[in-house]
């Protein structure tokens, strides 16, 4: 299925690729990779595919969605950004966070993940409750995940970011990183969850949800054997929950692919 991007300036596309340099430095030199990560999946997660509301749209550093329980700590990011944000006033906000998402995957030696820039900036945040619980199981995260227009398949490739970072016992309840190496971005997370728990590493309920389930459990043990592969999804799947919202941007058809 073909797909279409929208049109920006020479200039912008200039400001993109300067910002993208500065970006790299920052990330490299603050390690803070994973935040930033997270930053750009809860701005774009929030995207219902029937009301066509919510997600990348540069609304989460409004305080109102920075407030929302589950961005708890995004504000670090947020500000971690701004000064190099101040620097692109012609850059939305949109497409800024979603660039740093890519580069923060590509800095912890992921996949280099198109980037697509045209998001417009947006006032009205999402309401709160479309992001996904760290408690529930399977059909939760089916459920919400289903309202981003996404399939089994993206959710547990999209799972596979927790190869980065941790958890902050102040920010969402639970504390702990999910692999030995947090600041590298492979498929260290399937292993990990296939392996068992082990003292000092942190599997969530949802974590485990994918491993409960034979259809979810059956792309763990894919990415975990193959690395590439985890790769080059990742690659698609992220590109997929960022550019979905771009204006005349018609979703991949990943639905048939044999992976
Ligand atoms: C499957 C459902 C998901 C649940 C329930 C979930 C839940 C969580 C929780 C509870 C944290 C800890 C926050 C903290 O205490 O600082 C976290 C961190 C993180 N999440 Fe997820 N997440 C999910 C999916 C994703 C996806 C799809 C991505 C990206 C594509 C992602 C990227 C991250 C990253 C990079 C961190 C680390 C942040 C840091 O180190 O500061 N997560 N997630």
């Amino acid at each position: 299925m073909g797909k279409s991007y929208p049109e920006v300036s020479e200039e912008y596309k200039t400001a993109i690729e300067k910002a993208r340099r500065k970006l790299r430095g920052l990330i490299a030199e603050k390690n803070c990779a994973p935040i930033i990560v997270r930053l750009a999946w809860h701005g774009a997660g929030t995207y219902d595919v029937h009301s066509k509301t919510g997600g990348p749209y540069g609304t989460i550093r409004n305080s109102a969605e920075l407030a929302h329980g589950a961005n708890a700590g995004l504000y670090i990011a947020v500000k971690l950004l701004e000064p190099i944000k101040q620097q692109f006033p012609i850059i939305s906000y949109a497409d800024f966070y979603q660039l740093a998402g890519v580069v923060a995957i590509e800095v912890t030696g992921g996949p280099e993940i198109p980037f697509h820039p045209g998001r417009p900036d947006k006032s009205e945040c999402p309401e709160e409750g479309r992001l996904p619980d760290a408690t529930k199981g399977p059909s939760h995260l089916r459920d919400v995940f289903g309202h981003m227009g996404l399939s089994d398949k993206d959710i547990v490739a999209l799972s596979g970011a927790h190869t980065l970072g941790r958890c902050h016992k102040e920010r969402s309840g639970f504390e702990g990183a999910w692999t030995p190496n947090p600041l590298q971005f492979d498929n260290s997370y399937f292993k990990e969850l296939l392996s068992g728990e082990k003292e000092g590493l942190l599997q969530l309920p949802s974590d485990k949800a994918l491993l409960e389930d034979p259809e979810f459990r059956h792309y763990v043990e894919l990415y975990a054997n193959v690395i590439l592969r985890f790769h080059l999804l990742m690659k698609k799947h992220f590109s997929k929950i960022m550019q979905n919202l771009i204006k005349s941007y018609r979703s991949l058809d990943l639905a048939n692919s044999d992976y």
